[in-house]
């Protein structure tokens, strides 16, 4: 049974079933997350957690089920229009766009939403509201380079980063523009201690805001344990427990599929 939907302005997944051919990457997931709460995703290699954030992120089609942020039902929505509504994310194998600077890659995150003032504005650039505006969004992107540790490389090109740093750029993007809900595909991997440390403090910074719902998928048990306030584990496409994080790592179900097994994945 699938817990009563939340009226809340939170993700909620429901009953959604996903094949590619003949694999079931995903059937029958239900998963619930409010503003300000960290849910945790586990679960072996395959599992579809990454389906699951694809899903989420309008980039693969749900065959069934029931995708809604709040009173907007985006099961079929596009990517473009998931992400006016709030929606970001990272991805398992960090994306920054390389060919611009970290700065920029920052900035273009906030400058879809145009400049105000209309078409005036866009000629003559010197309106004061259109500048007022500029002004906002560089010190946001500011605030969110001090942020993620990356004010010294600002203005180099993202692609000449290491992967570390990339991924603080990635994070970075993501949550420039306030996201209502972000979507963390193994955000630390190739991240050294202090930076996994730094993402941690950002995560429990976004949340503490309670605008913004977490979905973080991760393979280390212990990080994902401090983090989470919540959590549910997958495995072959199906949730395996879900609820508060202990109570599910305390599960039976979860300790003979996956942790009992040695996996950290
Ligand atoms: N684009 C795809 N085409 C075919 N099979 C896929 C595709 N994406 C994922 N799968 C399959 O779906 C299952 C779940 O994969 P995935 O969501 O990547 O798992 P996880 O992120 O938990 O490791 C796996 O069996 C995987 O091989
Ligand atoms: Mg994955």
């Amino acid at each position: 049974m699938n817990p009563p939907v939340s009226d809340s302005n939170g993700l909620s997944v429901e009953n959604l079933s996903v094949s590619f051919g003949g694999v079931q990457a995903l059937r029958d997931v239900r998963v619930q997350v409010s503003p300000g709460e960290i849910h945790g995703v586990i679960g072996p290699n395959g599992a579809g957690k990454t389906t699951l954030f694809d899903v989420i992120a309008g980039v693969v089609r749900a065959d069934t089920g029931k995708i809604s942020l709040g009173s907007d039902v985006i099961t079929r929505s596009s990517p473009t229009a998931r992400a006016r509504l709030g929606v970001r994310r990272t991805f398992q194998r960090a994306q920054v766009f390389g060919h611009l600077s970290v700065r920029d890659n920052l900035l273009t995150a906030i400058e879809w939403r145009g400049g105000g003032g209309g078409v005036l504005a866009d000629v003559l650039k010197r309106v004061p509201s259109r500048q007022q505006l500029e002004v906002e969004r560089q010190r946001r992107v500011d605030e969110v380079l001090a942020m993620c540790e990356l004010e010294d490389v600002a203005s180099i090109l993202a692609a000449a980063l290491p992967i570390g740093r990339a991924r603080m750029v990635e994070l970075g993007r993501a949550i420039v523009d306030e996201p209502r809900l972000l979507l963390l595909d193994e955000p630390t991997s190739g991240l050294d201690e202090v930076e996994t440390e730094r993402l941690a403090q950002i995560v429990r910074m976004v949340a503490a805001g309670e605008k913004c719902g977490v979905l973080l998928v991760e393979h280390d048990i212990a990080f994902i344990m401090s983090l989470s306030d919540s959590l549910t584990a997958l495995n072959l496409g199906e949730v395996l427990a879900d609820g508060p994080a202990s109570d599910v790592i305390a599960s039976t179900a979860v300790h003979d599929a996956y942790l009992g097994t040695g996996a950290t994945t």
